[in-house]
């Protein structure tokens, strides 16, 4: 049995206190693998940005609602877990400047300076002990397969699991689970469900000793 991380849903970043940019990541694909990992017995953790779905009852869920949140969640998890996945959709920039009182209209344009947020799968790939595994997404328009290679080298993941933007907000999920050479180990489609259980069962088998 493992301890699993899992980071899911999306997270936000405040504009002011009442604005925030998001995106419109629903949560399913990370309460699937959930239930899947919870299926094979293994012990979940999720760390969760603001979302509607409801998460198994067996998992343990921590809610954050920014990246920066996100991240010091998971760095505080993880060493307490054999690996994680990350399904997560955090927002990839803040505004350089947050304001403390809500912006108020003045009839004119305004312009926000984005900065880019942490890397939360990234952060835990580099500080993996030998002992742990990380598994990322990667939803690409174009390119599929080359760009999550790269991504799952640069993020150093065990394996990566390669979807397109259809992805976001949808019951379904047409996927490749790809490893640290670009190949494909499978090929799978159907409910968020049935790919969460297959996915599992391929790290199940790789990664968890
Ligand atoms: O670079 P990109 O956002 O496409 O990478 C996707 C993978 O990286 C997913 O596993 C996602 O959970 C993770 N990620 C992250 N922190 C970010 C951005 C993406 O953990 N700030």
């Amino acid at each position: 049995m493992a301890r699993i991380l899992i980071t899911s849903g999306p997270t936000r970043q405040y504009i002011d206190p009442v604005r925030y940019l998001t995106n419109a990541s629903s949560g399913r694909m990370g309460a699937a693998l959930a239930s899947a990992a919870i299926g094979l017995g293994h012990d979940v953790v999720i760390i969760s940005g603001p979302v509607q779905v409801e998460y198994p009852q067996a998992a343990r869920v921590i809610p954050v609602r920014t990246t920066d949140e996100m991240l010091d969640a998971a760095q505080n998890e993880f060493a307490r877990c054999d690996g994680a996945i990350g399904a997560a959709a955090p927002c990839d920039y803040m505004p350089r400047v947050v304001s403390e009182q809500k912006l108020s209209k003045t009839g004119h344009p305004i312009q926000l300076e984005l900065v880019e947020t942490p890397d939360v799968v990234a952060t835990l790939g580099q500080q993996k002990r030998d002992d742990q595994w990380v598994v990322g997404f990667a939803l690409e328009t174009e390119d599929h397969r080359f760009r999550a290679t790269v991504k799952l080298q640069k993020k150093h993941c065990d394996l990566i699991v390669s979807n397109g933007p259809q992805a976001i907000d949808s019951q379904e999920n047409e996927v490749e689970l790809l490893d640290v050479h670009g190949d494909v180990i499978a090929d799978i489609r159907g409910s968020k469900e049935v790919v969460a259980d297959e996915l599992l069962r391929h790290i199940d088998q790789r990664l968890v000793v």
